[in-house]
């Protein structure tokens, strides 16, 4: 029998709602049936985010704020008094070599990429438990292949991969799965937020456009579309899995 993913009547957190992956998979989520909270710094894209769709409720906040996990789960529960989905989205690369990385640069890195979604997780548990929900992570192709001039960004999702599969242990007992998607170089906001000049963006698109077997860069929807059959209450017994969505970089 055909099963078509449907969230009806699910509620899902997506961080980093405001473009890309993020706002593609908010939007995905509400079609399939889910109310949204969709989560990020910019109060107005994700004001573009909820015009999408009748079913996307938005929240300001720095998932990196100590308080964030408490305002961002608080919120979801005052509305819709349960929780089933967590997709920890939000996110940045950096692209920064060997020798001009600081301390500071990876440290911030790894309290968005690696510690704010942990958080969030734990803030998460006890209402997904209830609901025997589910966590989706969000990785990169770069979390499980070498990355020359981003090692950091590679490392933070090589975390993303690893908390993933031990959550899925840590957790199974309490009915809650947790698997990843791991993106390959995708259209959004992320390389002119890392940094880079236009000029430097362009370049590194074409080039990674090149190295793709299927010809092309991503486009958000096509991941997201994963992310929803991840969150898909029928995917029962999947849990632990990371999935590569990136035209095939991963093989090459
Ligand atoms: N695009 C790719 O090629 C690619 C490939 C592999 C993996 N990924 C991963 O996919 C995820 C989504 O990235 P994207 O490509 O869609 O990039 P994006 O367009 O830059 O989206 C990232 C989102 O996260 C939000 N965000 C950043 N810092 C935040 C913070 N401290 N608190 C709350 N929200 C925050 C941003 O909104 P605000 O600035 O308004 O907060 C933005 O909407 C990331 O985890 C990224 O590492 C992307």
């Amino acid at each position: 029998m055909k099963h078509q993913p449907t969230l009806d009547g699910r509620v899902a957190i997506v961080t980093g709602a405001g473009s890309g992956i993020g706002r593609a998979t908010a939007l995905a989520m509400a079609e399939a049936g889910a109310h949204v909270l969709g989560v990020g710094r910019r109060r107005s894209a994700l004001e573009e985010t909820a015009a999408l769709h009748p079913g996307i409720a938005t929240l300001a906040v720095d998932v990196r704020l100590e308080q964030a996990p408490e305002l961002i789960i608080g919120a979801a529960i005052d509305r819709w008094k349960q929780l089933d989905v967590l997709v920890n989205n939000a996110g940045a690369t950096a692209r920064v070599s060997f020798h001009e990385v600081t301390r500071r640069r990876i440290t911030d890195l790894f309290d968005l990429n690696v510690v704010a979604p942990t958080m969030l997780a734990q803030a998460a548990f006890p209402h997904l438990r209830r609901t025997r929900g589910s966590i989706v992570n969000i990785s990169s192709t770069y979390g499980h292949r070498p990355q020359p001039g981003a090692a950091h960004y590679a490392a933070s999702k090589a975390a993303v991969e690893q908390l993933t599969r031990t959550w899925a242990l840590e957790l199974a007992g309490d009915g809650v799965r947790v698997n990843a998607i791991a993106p390959g170089p995708t259209e959004s906001e992320a390389l002119s937020m890392s940094g880079l000049t236009e000029e430097e963006v362009a370049r590194v698109k074409k080039e990674q456009a090149a190295l793709i077997p299927l010809g092309r860069r991503g486009r958000p929807e096509e991941v997201a579309s994963w992310i929803v059959r991840f969150a898909d209450p029928a995917a029962t017994w999947l849990t632990g899995q990371i999935l590569t969505i990136d035209g095939g970089l991963e093989l090459v």
